[in-house]
């Protein structure tokens, strides 16, 4: 062995702000340019963006928000397994075609009662049912709004009740509302037993988010981050959610392997492993895990990491996205890559994409936003939000994703706390980050992301360069865009 070989047989580890994309023959306007892609094999996105699993960025709220634009929110993990749960299930609850869990009601309950439990429960009708669940009845706040509290339900209720099957679809659930001017459609077996229920005001949600990524049940679809040796959370999640992924600083690890495999017997989701960063990881994943549906690839890049600080070890995101898709391509994997860490700008993710990537999932963007956890600041004037990373002190006192890190690392910190600035809602995010990825995608003439992998060339800059590619000789109201 040679010593001085390491130096000469060295890889670039390219990132970001290395290189920049060139224009290219365009045919097409940016607003033509199309952004769906895949988060895993089976998850299709309407725009290419994930929000990361930490708790500072991703709960109910996060994917809530995310989904009902079209992107994947990947709930964290640094929490209980029952919290973790309860957060896939209030995404699953938000918008369905038919509510399962439904609250119904006794014909004996008061309307002082009913009136108690509207507020309770936030809803404005129940559909009445004696004990075996056969349905009597439904009454809603238009019935007992101005009624003798002392009444009961069975006094009050509308007993006609117009219901349908299980096997109504959307266009039909909207026409019985309709015709029958009402807000609630009970769904009832053969033997008039509630199975569920149809509401016009879960029918016009889905009118208002039109790019929502929803499952065969009209759910939204929610992802969970995991642990590869937690198989327990791993099952429970399993129950809820469309996506597990796992959350783990190296992958590319024997332990991490040998405990995906035993998960990928259990587990019917889609699975998504990394976090990894080389061309042989990638092979690895391929050939040893059968059954994978994605990889999440980058390390150190992150906004937060100090891995590659305290270490020196690390595979920035865009060298990670470009070693893994080869890797994809060559088998013919047909694997989703998602770039993870590391991204500022839409033109990050143009970049990312050009080498391979199926879509970006980001920590710091996210966490700037309304729908992120953390608390909102003001530090002279403007507004931030906490973010910290999931090797941090902060994260670690929580002390549920240790095994993000390996054995020695858990008594080093490799991630820092901080703010964020405060970036308004998902809503605008998504908004900034696909316009200015469609931006990108009409410079590099490219229509989709397929086409971006391709056709979108790349050149380098250098570091005098780069000064010149931002803002230069003007005075700025405020500070640099980094
Ligand atoms: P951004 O740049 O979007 O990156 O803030 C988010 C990604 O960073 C990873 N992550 C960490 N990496 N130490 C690390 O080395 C940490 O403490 C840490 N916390 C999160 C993770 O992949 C996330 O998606």
């Amino acid at each position: 062995m040679v010593f001085r070989d390491k130096f000469k047989n060295a890889d670039h580890a390219l990132t970001f702000n290395d290189v920049i994309l060139l224009p290219g023959w365009t045919t097409i306007e940016p607003s033509e340019a199309l952004v769906s892609s895949n988060a895993s094999v089976n998850v299709k996105l309407n725009i290419p963006f994930l929000s990361s699993p930490m708790d500072t960025v991703t709960e109910s709220e996060m994917a809530i928000a995310l989904a009902r634009h079209g992107g994947l929110g990947v709930l964290h993990r640094n929490c209980s397994l029952d919290e973790e749960v309860e957060m896939a299930k209030s995404v699953k609850r938000a918008e369905a075609l038919i509510i399962r869990d439904v609250v119904t009601v006794d014909p004996d309950k008061t309307v002082e009662e009913l009136l108690r439990m509207m507020e309770e429960h936030k809803i404005h009708g129940f559909p009445v049912v004696e004990a075996n669940k056969k349905l009597v009845g439904i009454v809603t706040s238009r019935d007992i709004r101005l009624a003798d509290p002392k009444l009961k339900a069975r006094d009050v209720m509308t007993r006609e009740v117009v219901t349908a099957g299980e096997d109504i679809s959307l266009e039909e659930a909207k026409k019985i509302l309709h015709k029958h001017r009402i807000e609630k459609l009970p769904i009832v077996d053969e033997s008039f037993r509630v199975r569920g229920l149809i509401t016009m005001r879960d029918i016009t949600l889905k009118g208002t988010y039109p790019n929502a990524l929803r499952d065969d049940e009209g759910r939204l679809i929610c992802a969970a981050a995991i642990s590869p040796f937690d198989l327990a959370r791993a099952k429970s999640l399993d129950e809820y959610v469309d996506v597990l992924v796992t959350d783990v600083a190296h992958f590319h690890n024997k332990n991490c392997f040998d405990a995906t495999k035993k998960l990928l017997k259990e587990i019917s989701a889609d699975l998504i492993v990394g976090n990894i960063g080389t061309y042989e990881a990638a092979e690895d994943c391929i050939t040893k895990l059968d059954g994978i549906a994605g990889l999440r690839v980058g390390i150190g890049s992150g906004s937060i990491c100090t891995t590659s600080v305290v270490t020196r070890a690390g595979a920035p995101t865009l060298y990670a996205v470009a070693q893994a898709s080869d890797a994809v391509k060559e088998y013919g994997a047909n694997l989703p890559v998602i770039a993870d860490g590391g991204i500022r700008n839409p033109g990050d993710i143009a970049v990312a994409l050009s080498v391979g990537a199926s879509a970006a999932m980001m920590g710091n963007i996210f966490a700037g936003c309304t729908e992120s956890p953390g608390t909102l600041v003001a530090l002279e004037g403007r507004y931030y939000k906490e973010y910290y990373g999931m090797g941090s002190a902060a994260a670690r006192r929580k002390r549920f994703a240790q095994d993000r890190y390996s054995k020695p690392s858990k008594s080093i910190n490799e991630g820092v706390e901080g703010w964020v600035p405060y970036r308004g809602g998902v809503a605008d995010i998504v908004a900034e980050f696909v316009g200015g990825l469609q931006a990108a995608m009409g410079y590099a003439g490219t229509k989709t992301i397929p086409e971006m992998w391709e056709k979108a060339k790349l050149a380098f800059v250098t570091e005098k360069g780069s000064q010149e590619l931002l803002p230069h000789d003007v005075l700025l109201p405020r500070s640099k865009p980094s």
